[in-house]
């Protein structure tokens, strides 16, 4: 939550800010602001609440002069409503020299307020975040050392804070903090970059370095130093960025969600690409890095939200292919029930952003218990990834819109791939069948690109369902995750009631929501396979047509019997009943992009949402 952004340097530092804030707007976009040191003028804030377009037209009535150092802010709202006040840059210290923004929340904030209030200090936000830029600057006043200042501060603070603080005396010098929310360096030719992930900076440069939990940056336009909370030096550990900047743009598409449905072909094989040779063997590099692999009696897979029912696909991969007992667990719930975990216990952490503090925490307690952590992570530098024992990298891209699409298919796919892998280690399966596993995997591409090829009916459904007050979805095996995944979509994106059952769970209660006219999806199994689940299926369609309910199924392509019953019926190319879950999920993807568009509402920035949960 809460996207940050910082430069110094020779260069338009209202460019770099504005354009940081923009690609790390899905993090936050209920207010934004900026500071920058004029050299004449010193310390000049601009910030609104609303959209970052709100302070661009704000800046155009009331422009700043372009500047070699600033920050900027993009909020989503923790502590205090989204008004121009709340905004960060926060002020602080005699005559407002001193800037700060933050992404997080400092949990003791209430007494720190307390003791600043009690030495009379005004404040001018409800935010948690007022009181490190007060704290900041009277220790300032005292010592009139910036970076000791600082430092004593952070010491004080307890939760989660990125921080970063300029001063008008010092005009080539911005501090940054990191405990437990994200922070990335962009290293430059004679200019530096701050950022909350690297999209705020791979237009500028593809060289970066991670900060590291506890650790203070000082970052001049010549130089950075990263050191400790003790003071302790800490070395660079640079890596390159291999997003390219262009994919984190629109690139002619109304929205960066269709734009993301369009970019799955590529998403799912970038995420194959190098993995998987042309024999269907594959070959997981990253499980080097993980001690005793064979020796693991069970996995738990952790992740919250879209990234969970990924994981939830790749539990029946696993437990299918490599014959180890699976479960998956939602990050939060996890880390607080005392779950027993042995180092026998592989942990198997899925998120986009690599920031979802939830996930972090739980991965963090894993290793406690003595666990290892395989991560699949969409973002280079991310924490998930710095504290990992391996990550294998689902090459996605960037994904900008909050509703999550594009990293989805990846992380099923890399999830298979972890099966498929693990399966060949522990000899689970006969190394025929591991083969043309592999080889089912190398069509998947392809085969997404046939499903994008052939929406336009899905489409027109979206329009013609926009006044839908509810929607339901239905699956079984990996159809039931996807039909979860279906509804978060619809819930997130057009903000009607959205629900995703197992489709054998129907008899058991949900079929009393069925009324003459409720639009029900159903994911349908491939007709194929002495163990297909199609029959049952089938007879759950019987059972909801029966009642009244209209039918859309997604079907595999030829599945005769499915038309004779749904009133819709989307066909998916035929595949291996594992990669389905890749397939199917691309109608349902679409049908909420259409249904909410219709309605007229951003399907990038839904309301109430940030893309990165980086608080509890
Ligand atoms: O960055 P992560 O994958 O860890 O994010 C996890 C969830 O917050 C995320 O998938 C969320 O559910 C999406 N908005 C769904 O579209």
């Amino acid at each position: 939550m809460c996207g940050i952004v910082g430069y110094v340097g020779p260069g338009s530092t209202l460019d770099v800010l504005l354009g940081g804030l923009k690609r790390l707007e899905y993090r936050g976009y209920d207010s934004a602001g900026i500071s920058v040191i004029d050299p004449d003028l010193g310390l000049q804030t601009r910030k609104r609440a609303g959209k970052l377009q709100v302070l661009v037209d704000y800046l155009n009535e009331s422009p700043l002069e372009d500047a070699h150092i600033g920050i900027g802010h993009t909020r989503w709202a923790t502590h205090g409503a989204p008004t121009d006040g709340n905004a960060h840059p926060h002020l602080g210290g005699d005559g407002l020299k001193l800037s700060l923004i933050h992404n997080g929340i400092i949990e003791n904030f209430s007494e720190l307020k307390a003791e600043l209030l009690a030495q009379g200090v005004n404040f001018s936000s409800e935010t948690d975040s007022e009181v490190a830029a007060h704290l900041v600057a009277r220790a300032y006043d005292e010592t009139k050392d910036l970076k000791a200042a600082f430092v004593s501060v952070v010491n004080r603070l307890h939760g989660a804070f990125t921080l970063l603080c300029i001063h008008e005396d010092y005009q080539d010098l911005i501090l940054a903090a990191r405990r437990n929310s994200p922070l990335v360096i962009g290293l430059g030719d004679n200019e530096n970059f701050l950022g909350s992930d690297v999209a705020a900076f791979v237009e500028h440069t593809k060289r970066a370095v991670s900060v590291g939990q506890d650790q203070i940056v000082e970052l001049r336009s010549d130089s950075v130093k990263i050191s400790t909370f003790h003071g302790e030096s800490v070395e660079l550990d640079e890596f390159t960025v291999d997003w390219d900047a262009t994919s984190a743009s629109k690139g002619g598409w109304p929205s960066f969600m269709a734009k993301e449905i369009a970019d799955q072909p590529q998403a799912v094989g970038d995420t194959l690409m190098g993995r998987l040779d042309s024999d269907g063997r594959v070959k997981l590099d990253e499980f080097a890095g993980l001690e005793k692999l064979s020796e693991v009696t069970r996995i738990i897979i952790t992740a919250c939200g879209t990234a969970a029912y990924a994981g939830e696909v790749a539990k029946y991969a696993i437990e299918k292919w490599a014959k180890i007992p699976v479960s998956v667990e939602l990050a939060h719930e996890f880390r607080y029930r005392d779950p027993v975990i042995d180092e026998n216990t592989l942990i198997l952490a899925i998120s986009q952003s690599g920031e979802t503090m939830d996930t972090l925490m739980a991965i963090r307690y894993a290793k406690e218990q003595g666990a290892k952590v395989l991560s699949i992570c969409n973002t280079q530098g991310a924490t998930l990834a710095r504290e990992s024992d391996a990550t294998i990298y689902t090459h996605a891209g960037p994904e900008v819109a909050v509703a999550s699409t594009k990293a989805f298919t990846a992380q099923i796919t890399a999830g298979l791939l972890v099966a498929l892998s693990l399966g060949w280690l522990r000899k689970a399966l006969p190394e025929a069948q591991l083969t043309d596993l592999g080889k089912e995997l190398l069509k998947l591409p392809r085969q997404v690109k046939n499903v994008l090829e052939s929406l336009d009916r899905m489409r027109n459904l979206g329009r013609e369902y926009s006044h839908a007050k509810s929607v339901l979805f239905l699956g079984r095996n990996v159809g039931y995750p996807i039909a979860m995944e279906g509804a978060l979509k619809l819930k997130e994106l057009a903000y009607i009631h959205a629900e995703g059952f197992a489709a054998g769970e129907l008899k058991h209660g949900p079929i009393a929501l069925i009324e003459a006219g409720q639009p029900v999806i159903v994911v349908v199994p491939s007709p194929k396979g002495e163990d297909s689940l199609h029959p049952k299926v089938i007879s759950n369609i019987q059972e909801i047509k029966a009642r009244g309910a209209k039918v859309i199924a997604i079907a595999e392509a030829g599945d005769q019997l499915v038309a004779q019953f749904a009133d819709e019926v989307f066909s998916i190319p035929a595949s291996h009943p594992m990669m389905a879950a890749v397939l199917s999920v691309i109608p349902l993807q679409t049908f909420a992009l259409e249904l909410a568009s219709a309605k007229g509402l951003d399907v990038d920035q839904p309301r109430n949402l940030a893309k990165s949960v980086t608080v509890e």
